[in-house]
């Protein structure tokens, strides 16, 4: 059970403590913030609504810690992350429940999470080792101007302290995705989970704790972004900022000042599926990359681009699918469970209405219960239909027929999002093509849209973020380069 054996240190009372200085704390507040449990609507956690002035704690304690560690020699900071990922994954059932309750991941999804998330440690860990542990070595006369009397050499040093926020959707797996290359490259984390996942985020750091990392080198706040988002944004003791979530982002760019970031916000991954395509493997892409947590991922499909001649057939084979589709609690392992929140649900019916009202063909009939909305394919969707262009972030789909590829990758261009996209053929010269032409960070050739594997580059255009991710660029973006010039004295002598 979550809190309990490994964990009993993380909470007090029914409060989960905040991390500071190597040190479960509670907030001088004395207030706290409740995780609504999405499947039952009631409070299922509380985490405590800490301070500017304990924000200010833990960020002193990492800077102060940070400057050891980038001392510490890369072996070692590799060992702690190995240990830290085998902790995590013993304990996967209790991590894994806490995300079964706060953000209703279907159970065996949770597990997969955190063991994904032990995998991608030990693999930043491996990758950090050979990537940072070699420089550069540059001699001047490859430069018209010079002779060769300049000798450069350039290695890679940390930034500092990184400020990760993880998004709701994956709370483990995209903190650990910011965490694991900040340490390895020599840097300090500061953790500012979102509310729905803040315990499973805390399960997850004691982990580290207990992997023996030393003191202040990870901190961890919890508390309402109203209080300390700006805050912690805005503070002038951080040196990164990696975030993903929605536009949020946008506002965090405009007032982050002069530090790198690494940002993934929304997407609206377009799905184009042309006349030559395999329709069975297009429409099991379709339901897996639509409906599969309930659509709350960044990369689902969510808007599908399917040429008029093969559009009847690819929907009935969607539909057939999608009719297999469980529906019920996240305990259950049912494919869809509730979304997050009760503005969320709130948020996706305003979508299907708006769709109703312009007369969207509804392939099922539109239910929901609580914050359970049923799995929705919307047919014959038109470009004046706000489901056309929005992400529902829900289990709610929408097809628009097109007569020309050109139209479905105007379509896609047209959006403000540029996160991934995918194309069914089976022509791979017009494939490449149409990635080409598709104005994404990701094209996926007959796949469903996906950040993983985790040490592929990942990265979104235009309002979907800045920066790419994946193990070796994170680990890239959260070094500087640091150069040494060595200057001889012009040669005095000439040669023969
Ligand atoms: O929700 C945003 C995530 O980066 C998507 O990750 O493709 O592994 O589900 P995923």
């Amino acid at each position: 059970m979550a809190g309990s054996g490994t964990f009993s240190e993380i909470i007090d009372g029914d409060v989960y403590k905040y991390y500071v200085d190597g040190q479960w704390n509670k907030s001088s507040s004395g207030k706290s913030v409740p995780i609504i449990n999405p499947t039952t609507r009631k409070t299922h956690y509380k985490v405590q609504a800490c301070t500017q002035e304990e924000v200010n704690n833990v960020i002193d304690s990492a800077k102060k810690a940070q400057k050891l560690w980038a001392k510490t020699p890369l072996w070692k900071r590799a060992e702690l992350l190995h240990k830290a990922a085998a902790i995590l994954k013993e304990n996967k059932a209790p991590i894994a429940e806490c995300l079964v309750k706060e953000i209703a991941k279907p159970a065996k999804d949770a597990v997969t999470e955190v063991v994904r998330s032990g995998d991608l440690v030990s693999y930043c860990a491996e990758e950090g080792v050979r990537i940072l542990g070699e420089g550069k070595f540059l001699v001047s006369d490859s430069f018209p101007g010079n002779d060769r009397t300049k000798y450069c050499l350039t290695s890679k040093i940390p930034l500092g302290v990184v400020l990760a926020i993880p998004p709701f959707n994956y709370p483990v797996n995209l903190a650990i995705s910011k965490i694991a290359p900040a340490l390895i490259a020599g840097n300090s984390i500061v953790l500012k989970p979102p509310t729905q996942g803040a315990v499973a985020a805390l399960h997850m750091v004691h982990c580290f704790h207990l992997a023996g990392f030393p003191k202040g080198l990870i901190g961890c706040v919890t508390g309402k972004g109203s209080e300390i988002g700006d805050f912690l944004t805005m503070h002038p003791g951080v040196n990164c900022i990696s975030f993903t979530g929605g536009d949020t982002g946008i506002s965090i760019s405009r007032k982050a000042g002069m530090i790198p970031l690494q940002m993934e916000l929304g997407g609206k991954d377009a799905c184009i599926v042309l006349e030559d395509a395999d329709l069975d493997l297009a429409a099991a892409n379709i339901v897996k990359g639509g409906f599969s947590y309930s659509g709350q991922r960044c990369t689902a499909v969510k808007v599908v681009l399917v040429m008029e001649k093969v559009a009847s057939s690819l929907v009935k084979k969607v539909n057939e699918k999608v009719a297999k589709l469980t529906v019920g609690p996240p305990e259950d392992n049912c494919d869809i469970t509730p979304v997050v929140t009760e503005s969320s649900a709130n948020f996706v019916e305003g979508l299907v209405k708006d769709a109703k009202e312009k007369k969207a063909t509804f392939c099922q009939e539109y239910k929901r219960e609580g914050n359970l909305i049923w799995p929705l394919l919307l047919d014959n969707v038109r470009p004046d239909m706000r489901i056309a262009w929005e992400e529902p972030f829900g289990p709610v789909l929408p097809v628009i027929r097109i007569k020309t590829v050109e139209e479905g990758i105007h379509h896609c261009n047209a959006s403000n999002f540029g996160l991934q996209g995918c194309v069914f053929t089976s022509d791979i010269n017009k494939a490449i093509m149409i990635s080409d032409a598709m104005e994404t960070g990701t094209v996926q050739i007959n796949s469903a849209p996906a950040r993983g594997p985790d040490h592929f580059p990942f990265q979104g255009l235009k309002d979907s973020g800045i920066g790419s991710q994946g193990i070796t660029n994170s680990i890239h973006i959260m070094t500087k380069v640091k150069t040494t010039v060595i200057n001889l004295p012009a040669p005095s002598y000439t040669m023969g």
